[in-house]
């Protein structure tokens, strides 16, 4: 992989970030609390005694606002365990069971095709289904009765899955490349070794177009009632589909949202085919999944105003604040936020349905804007009356407003706050930007040095805090005589220790050649280890071996293919690399 440095495709490290939960990672590492929506912990790299260090689960972001350092898994493996950036994103893909694609494009954009081609092949036989099938006049009537004419389904590509375990298997699906396409497309199950089974039965089928049109997945809802069985089903993501990426009914909606500059969020399937129907044509919905930063972002790029629509329950009106909370820190002056929030129980296909495209156009019309909406709703919750209410409520408002990007609208804000609990704005401003108001960032960053520590000297501090790691340590030889930071220390000390486990730091410095000697300080390796959990110190010390072996041999064969390229390998050299690369290719393959 070393010769794949800086090449990984862009967008399989997308379908990487999505699919691993950074939470996860994280807290393998480091031992992260649950504190309203984030986890915190003391930061991993600073030294701190109460959490500054925050994760994101939703965004899949951690930062840290006391050293200020953020990033996504990626970046978290980077500074935390010292690997780089393709080290990094090994250990991720190899944890979520994802094989990284070699540098060569051709053969992964031909995989690719094999997986367009099949979902292809199913939205043409979903659709046939729903005129063939013997079953296809109830799925019909269940369409009509849902208010769809035949116009709009065909325009959404609306389908039948039947039931049956192997109907689509075998009608589109004849030689194994196509089966496994159709696995990695997520059309088909595979539990047992060539056993391969239909995801979707008995459903109606919603396929879902990325923004070129092409099909990248499903939605399959049951037909009617839901009794056991979840009333929706999704494709799972997959190379070509990502839900924190994608938006349901955004290829056809496209030419409206560009033409009006308006887009419609809502939650489901049906809500954006509902108003499709009634002539509403520039909504989208999430996948069942809550919307993120990236939705937002790329809506921006043909929208300039975004109206969340979310059903009046409970779950609604969080999903609506939580969408607010998203938006703050990407508004700008170009952009605007609305959001609707239905009432009682409806939904807006069940909106449009009781009360028509006219009543759902007044409500768009009367869409609250984000301001609007982020101070009647903290307003509802507080007690104006009273001065302590006040403070609460502006407490509330500052925790939301700091996180706008500076400008006029962020100065709006400000103001509009003090009007409503009635202070002066420039003493809010001044007080709520004071530090022991909120958490700002401190100006003098600590060192970062920590975070960069390299993995030998990480194994090394290990090996002075658990002396017990000696006892089954593998050999080392070697790693003395190769050119990795922190290596030769880590043979000299190991060495040392293995003769005397116990032997004091001062020892074993005395015993260090003169060189190392200088680079062995104990107080500041002494800082490391606490970033690993007590019963991971056993692996995470044997990893950053394995990853030291691993260094060691690609300079072993860089050295040598620099020797190829200056003709002047020997025999046993040829041999050699040429036995090298030989395994480096089995790796890859
Ligand atoms: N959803 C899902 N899995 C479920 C239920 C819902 O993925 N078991 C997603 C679907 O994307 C669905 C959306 O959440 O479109 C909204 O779900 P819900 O409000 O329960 O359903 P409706 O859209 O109202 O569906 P319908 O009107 O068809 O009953
Ligand atoms: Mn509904």
């Amino acid at each position: 992989m070393v010769d794949t440095l800086g090449r990984i495709p862009e967008d399989f490290i997308q379908s990487l970030l999505a699919r691993v939960d950074i939470v996860e990672v994280i807290g393998a590492h480091v031992s992260l609390r649950k504190a309203g929506a984030n986890y915190v912990a003391c930061c991993p790299f600073h030294t701190e005694k109460t959490p500054s260090f925050s994760v994101n689960q939703h965004k899949q972001f951690y930062h840290c606002f006391g050293c200020g350092v953020s990033g996504d898994a990626i970046q978290f493996l980077i500074e935390n365990n010292g690997v780089t950036f393709v080290e990094a994103v090994e250990i991720l893909a190899a944890q979520v069971g994802m094989q990284i694609p070699s540098d060569n494009k051709p053969a992964q954009s031909a995989e690719h095709n094999l997986i367009y081609n099949i979902l292809s092949e199913a939205t043409k036989y979903f659709e046939q289904q729903l005129r063939q099938h013997k079953l296809a006049n109830q799925v019909v009537q269940y369409l009509k009765d849902r208010g769809l004419t035949g116009v709009v389904a065909k325009s959404f590509k609306l389908g039948f899955a039947p039931p049956g375990w192997d109907n689509l298997l075998t009608n589109i699906a004849s030689n194994t490349e196509q089966k496994e396409a159709g696995v990695k497309a997520g059309l088909f199950v595979n539990r047992e070794a060539n056993k391969y089974y239909d995801r979707f039965r008995n459903r109606v089928m919603f396929p879902i177009r990325n923004r070129r049109g092409k099909v990248i997945g499903f939605g399959g809802r049951i037909i009617g009632q839901a009794e056991g069985e979840p009333k929706y089903l999704n494709s799972p993501e997959t190379v070509l589909f990502s839900k924190s990426q994608e938006l349901y009914g955004y290829y056809e909606a496209k030419q409206t949202i560009q033409k009006t500059g308006i887009v419609i969020v809502v939650e489901g399937y049906m809500d954006v085919v509902s108003l499709a129907q009634a002539g509403i044509t520039n909504a989208v919905a999430t996948l069942g999944t809550a919307c993120t930063e990236q939705h937002v972002q790329s809506l921006f790029k043909t929208a300039t105003e975004i109206i969340f629509c979310f059903d009046g329950d409970v779950a609604g009106k969080k999903a609506a604040w939580r969408a607010l909370e998203l938006c703050l820190p990407i508004l700008d002056d170009l952009h605007r936020i609305k959001f609707i929030i239905l009432s009682n129980a409806e939904d807006p296909d069940s909106f449009v349905r009781k009360f028509g495209a006219e009543a759902f156009r007044e409500q768009i019309n009367a869409a609250a804007s984000l301001p609007d909406f982020l101070f009647n709703t903290l307003a509802k919750q507080a007690d104006l009356e009273h001065i302590d209410g006040r403070v609460q409520l502006a407490n509330q408002v500052k925790q939301q407003l700091i996180k706008l990007p500076d400008g006029i609208f962020k100065d709006m804000m400000f103001a509009r706050l003090a009007q409503l609990i009635d202070v002066d704005p420039a003493m809010l401003r001044n007080k709520i930007t004071q530090p022991q108001f909120i958490a700002k960032p401190k100006v003098t960053k600590p060192a970062r040095a920590l975070a960069l520590v390299s993995p030998a000297l990480r194994a090394v501090a290990m090996l002075l805090s658990f002396r017990e790691l000696i006892i089954d340590m593998p050999d080392l030889t070697g790693l003395d005589l190769v050119d990795i930071t922190g290596s030769s220390l880590l043979y000299a000390v190991a060495e040392i220790l293995r003769a005397a486990p116990q032997a004091s730091e001062e020892d074993i410095k005395e015993q260090l050649p003169v060189d190392l000697g200088k680079s062995f300080v104990p107080a500041e390796l002494r800082g490391i280890t606490h970033i690993v959990p007590k019963d991971g110190v056993k692996q995470e010390f044997l990893g950053i071996i394995q990853l030291l072996r691993r260094r060691e041999k690609e300079l072993a064969m860089d050295g040598l293919l620099l020797k190829a390229k200056q003709n002047v390998l020997s025999t046993s050299e040829k041999q050699l690399l040429h036995q090298m690369l030989q395994e480096k290719g089995k790796l890859s393959e």
